[in-house]
């Protein structure tokens, strides 16, 4: 046989493969409800001491593993005072856990082995919600999803959040998370926040800990509302809700022709709006999503398929499926699994239904608390490993990377028209991102110290991960193109909780007011003691993010500068990239 009618042939198994699995997967999470709850990223011998941490996919970008002496539980703000004096009278270093930590950076890690561990998991209360002000104030270790449902119940919502409900006020506000809208002061949480009371450390005479209230326009909000968690623990934050609507939402698949004017312009047509390219169809899907009156009729539900529970069955079968592509499949073969994949999500509206039960049509006219973000493998009792979220790391099922990071929205057309070029010069390549393809959101500027320094697109990209370290994947050199593209072409800064090492190499020198922000640190917390090796290094303080060893770009902790960072036993040697060729990627 030719060896073109082999890879036909190749591919067109796996391709019915990958459907049987998708098939096989869909069918049996439709079939369960009931899931386990992630685990908790804190584990103690004793139940308090001898620590390791960890985040929601038991691994951070340097597989290396966190541990910390102590870990505390505070249940009231009193003994989360008690627990930040314990910690600086004994010159421990602090980090702040949350129920879930899915921040893929090493945010939590408290450093060495000797620091302590603060779990706002039963800081979890709505403190008070005051509808006539509409405002609400919750404990920081609030999840997204009760927090929305608190507020719903009073008449109210929070306009513009990420769209996973997994997350805690604290983590989330700590990262500059965010939906999407360049409406208003645009998707991101923290432009919500008027207020909050943080814990910071104060010196022996007062106790080693002092609870500092930010009340509304206070200037230190600033720092607080994006902080990494390097000012204190926040303890209770108030945000600003507007009184409940509802969406009405479409997906509209159409044509990539005129992406590049659209990038710019989607955000101002729409108010929830964003864009889910998929480079090698050529095609993108628009969220045409806007506000509607209340009194607009449907009852529509966002139950995203991939927030939905999976049997652990289903993810190892994807997982295998995954690797053998990786290792076995061709391009081909990849591309008509995500073909197939994203045609079968987009005609499920993702899990979109109009009624809570059926997808009918477009649009989905719903309200908000029900469209604007979902996690249903969240919701759910002990049921001893009967279905998980997808990244379970109990499970080996799929493991993968996440990128995010933003672009000035003025240069957002001149990074898509090079996405184009590099694309074209190898479409099959772009398969690896899978079905979530190129994800484009939006952020406006902020005032956040730490927060984005103009209107942004911010673009999120997933791709496979292998669990050996220094594995080569599949058209990674492409991916790493992409990555150093954004980031120093366009003046992109990295989502501060996604992304591997090297993206942090330099970063804060794009934020203008990190100098600010770093003074309301020093003021706080002089000693450091909620600094860590890792938030030093995105911080600029001390070293870099950067991991300079042999192999090192394979894992994308550098940039290569020598083909020892790449693997030349492989036949991966660094190399200049193909469209920005000031980027240095390992490639064959
Ligand atoms: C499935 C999925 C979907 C996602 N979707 C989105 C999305 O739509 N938009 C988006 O922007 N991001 C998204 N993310 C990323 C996510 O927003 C960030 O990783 C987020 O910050 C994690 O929140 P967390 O509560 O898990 O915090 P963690 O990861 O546990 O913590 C983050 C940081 O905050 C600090 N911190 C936490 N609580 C406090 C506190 N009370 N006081 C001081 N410091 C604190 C921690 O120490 C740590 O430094 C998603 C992640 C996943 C897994
Ligand atoms: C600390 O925990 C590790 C496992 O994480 C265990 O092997 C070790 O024995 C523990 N040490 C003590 C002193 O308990
Ligand atoms: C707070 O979290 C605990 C443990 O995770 C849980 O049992 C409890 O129901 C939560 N409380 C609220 C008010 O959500
Ligand atoms: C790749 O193919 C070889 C030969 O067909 C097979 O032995 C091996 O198990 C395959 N690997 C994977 C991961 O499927
Ligand atoms: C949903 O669709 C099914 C058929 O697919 C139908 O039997 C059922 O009645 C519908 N439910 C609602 C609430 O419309």
């Amino acid at each position: 046989m030719s060896p073109a009618l082999t890879s036909r042939l190749i591919a067109t198994v796996e391709g019915q493969r990958a459907m049987l699995l998708l098939l096989l997967l869909v069918l049996a999470q439709m079939s369960l409800t009931g899931s386990s709850p992630p685990p908790d990223p804190v584990a103690c011998t004793d139940g308090a001491s001898n620590c390791t941490v960890t985040n929601a996919y038991a691994s951070f970008p340097d597989r290396r593993t966190c541990h910390a002496a102590k870990a505390a539980y505070p249940r009231s703000e009193q003994e989360l005072v008690a627990a930040v004096a314990a910690a600086v009278a004994a010159k421990r270093k602090v980090r702040v856990a949350t129920r879930y930590s899915h921040s893929f950076t090493k945010l939590v890690c408290p450093g060495g082995s000797t620091g302590a561990i603060i779990s706002t998991r039963w800081l979890n209360r709505t403190v008070r919600v005051d509808a006539g002000k509409r405002l609400i104030t919750v404990e920081s270790g609030v999840v997204l999803r009760d927090l929305i449902r608190a507020a719903a119940a009073a008449g109210l919502s929070l306009p513009y959040t990420p769209y996973w409900y997994g997350l805690t006020v604290g983590g989330l506000l700590a990262t500059g998370a965010h939906g999407s809208s360049l409406w208003g002061k645009g998707g991101a949480v923290h432009e919500s926040v008027v207020a909050l009371r943080i814990v910071t450390p104060a010196p022996a005479s007062q106790g080693f800990a002092t609870v500092r209230e930010l009340g509304t326009g206070h200037p230190d909000l600033n720092a607080a509302k994006v902080s990494l968690g390097v000012l204190g623990v926040i303890s209770q934050v108030t945000l600003s809700l507007q009184p409940l609507f509802k969406r009405s939402l479409s997906f509209v698949k159409r044509d990539e022709s005129d992406l590049a004017e659209q990038v710019a312009a989607w955000g101002y047509l729409h108010e929830f709006g964003d864009i889910t390219w998929l480079p090698e169809e050529g095609k993108v899907i628009y969220r045409e999503d806007d506000r509607v009156d209340a009194s607009s009729p449907g009852n529509g539900l966002n139950d995203n398929l991939g927030f939905r529970p999976f049997s652990p069955s289903s993810l190892v079968a994807q997982r295998i499926q995954d690797e053998r592509l990786e290792k076995n499949g061709t391009d081909a073969a990849r591309c008509s699994a995500t073909r197939f994949a994203a045609a079968y999500l987009l005609s499920q509206a993702y899990g979109l239904t109009n009624d809570g039960v059926n997808f009918t049509g477009y649009p989905v006219v719903g309200y908000q608390h029900r469209m604007q973000a979902s996690g249903t493998c969240l919701d759910t009792k002990d049921d001893g490993l009967q279905t998980v979220c997808y990244w379970d790391p109990r499970i080996r099922g799929p493991f993968f990377y996440n990128t995010g990071f933003s672009i000035p929205l003025s240069r957002a057309p001149a990074f898509v028209a090079d996405l184009k070029r590099l694309r074209d010069l190898n479409p099959q390549a772009f398969c690896v991102l899978g079905t979530s393809g190129v994800l484009m959101r939006y952020v406006r500027a902020s005032t956040a110290y730490l927060g984005k320094p103009v209107d942004s697109v911010a673009v999120d990209i997933d791709y496979y991960r292998s669990h050996a370290s220094g594995t080569p994947r599949a058209h990674a050199d492409m991916i790493d193109e992409i990555e150093q593209m954004a980031l120093l072409k366009y003046g992109g800064v990295p989502h501060w909780g996604k992304n591997r090492n090297f993206a942090f190499h330099g970063a804060i020198a794009k934020f203008p007011k990190a100098s600010e922000f770093l003074k309301v640190k020093h003021r706080y917390d002089p000693e450091g003691t909620f600094s860590s090796e890792w938030s030093d290094q995105v911080l600029g303080i001390k070293g870099s993010a950067n991991i300079l060893e042999k192999g090192c770009a394979m894992e994308g902790l550098c940039v290569c500068s020598d083909d020892s960072h790449c693997a030349p036993e492989k036949g991966y040697r660094c190399r200049p990239g193909k469209v920005y060729t000031e980027a240095r990627v390992c490639a064959r």
